[in-house]
């Protein structure tokens, strides 16, 4: 139970709380109990499976409920505009839903998730066993919207028959890279992401992080332009605009980077935890056996990490609500949290990591690197108009990174945005 009480007292994230008013009550079940009722499932794309899996485990002790899943888009904000374009209309397509820990504001302030309190209470469902700060993630206003399934942070994961030891800063890194593109069939010495999404918010987050930049303080006020967040930017800069990172680096998302990653092209990445999941694959991974993980490097203020990870609700306009607690209930709770973690998803559901399966099934778990580098997440700004905050912020970004802007403009302008935004 060690990590398990590690992630339990982590304060830093218990900043996700927003606050913010609604108020329903479940709807009323319309199906029978003899009849099958189909739910939709929407989540992400499916990269190894676990979805499937998630789904016949629960079909199986659940036979009168037959789940299909939705694949949504991999980036995370195509699949949150496609998910705001059915729910803004009302759509009853999808019954529950998988929302990245930066959606449940808006989602629950715009009314589009069901109220979970009453399913909760009634099922006796342990929420101080989950990690804290995600429960905090789904509640707002005291309202819980969603459930916790898993919890990301942002790791440095190297090969371990090409790196001797993980770099410990960026120049570090970038030295390595240099010195190891293009050995043991490598073509790249680093990948990262750094597409105009969501995903260059939360590298950002990180170079910033590590000079001690940061977008919001405390209290919400952005301090987003300072020689801080610009030295993190400007080193960001350097990085994305060398040679160690495909040239096509600004289209790179999550997808193409792993993918490169797993065949063997680079022996530097920054990714989610899944990834060491991903490498040990056989069917899909050419460097198993072949993979260590370290905390992101360090700038001049020590590593950071971008807090992430996904929740689980059920939609407002779901015409099987009562089914859609049933499957929600299962894939946030014990077993369908062992059998996520099992491909790499960190469980928020704190017994899991005393499971001997889950243990044996990734050694991170147990990885103290992997502990400090969950341990010093930073959240992203909470807020029901973070989807504003990030556009303004990846436009910005984006243009930094091509080379387009400096990092000085950047960060001046996108403290302009923001603030107009949040009407500082
Ligand atoms: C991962 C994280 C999520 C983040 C996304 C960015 O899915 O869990 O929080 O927004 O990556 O690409």
């Amino acid at each position: 139970m060690k990590l398990g009480k590690k992630l339990l007292s982590l304060g830093i994230i218990a900043s996700l709380v927003v606050g913010v008013t609604a108020c329903s009550t479940p709807a009323a079940d319309d199906s029978k109990k003899s009849e099958v009722v189909n739910l939709t499932f929407a989540r992400g794309k499916d990269v190894n499976g676990s979805t499937t899996k998630l789904i016949e485990a629960f079909e199986k002790s659940h036979p009168n409920i037959k789940v299909h899943f939705k694949e949504m888009p991999a980036d995370s904000g195509q699949n949150h505009d496609q998910l705001v374009t059915m729910l803004s209309s009302k759509s009853s397509e999808i019954d529950v839903i998988d929302l990245d820990v930066i959606w449940p504001a808006e989602f629950g302030q715009a009314g589009y998730l069901q109220p979970l309190d009453r399913y909760i209470q009634s099922d006796n469902i342990p929420m101080d066993k989950y990690v804290q700060g995600a429960v905090e993630a789904g509640n707002v206003n005291g309202q819980q919207y969603a459930m916790p399934r898993f919890i990301d942070a942002g790791l440095l994961f190297y090969r371990t028959d090409l790196v001797k030891n993980p770099p410990k800063t960026w120049d570090e890194l970038l030295a390595q890279a240099k010195q190891l593109k293009g050995q043991g069939g490598t073509q790249f010495g680093y990948l990262m992401q750094a597409k105009q999404y969501e995903g260059l918010v939360c590298n950002f987050i990180e170079f910033a992080g590590s000079y001690g930049g940061r977008i919001l303080d405390s209290k919400g006020n952005v301090v987003v332009n300072s020689p801080q967040t610009i030295k993190g930017l400007k080193k960001m800069m350097e990085i994305a605009q060398s040679d160690v990172v495909p040239k096509n680096i600004s289209t790179f998302t999550e997808v193409e980077s792993h993918t490169a990653f797993i065949q063997g092209q680079s022996p530097f990445i920054r990714n989610w935890p899944y990834q060491y999941s991903l490498a040990e694959d056989k069917k899909q991974s050419k460097i198993v056996g072949k993979v260590g993980v370290a905390p992101l490097p360090a700038g001049d203020q020590g590593s950071a990490a971008t807090l992430g990870g996904w929740m689980s609700g059920i939609s407002k306009y779901s015409k099987h609500k009562k089914e859609a607690w049933e499957f929600l209930k299962f894939i946030t709770g014990p077993e369908g949290q062992k059998i996520s973690a099992q491909y790499g998803s960190t469980p928020t559901y704190l017994p899991a990591f005393d499971d001997k399966d889950v243990q044996k099934s990734n050694p991170l778990y147990a990885n103290k690197n992997f502990i400090e580098g969950i341990s010093k997440a930073i959240p992203r700004p909470v807020s029901p108009v973070y989807p504003e905050i990030s556009d303004a912020m990846q436009i910005e970004l984006s243009k930094a990174i091509v080379g387009q802007q400096t990092a000085e403009v950047t960060v001046k302008n996108i403290e302009t945005k923001l603030k107009a935004i949040l009407k500082q």
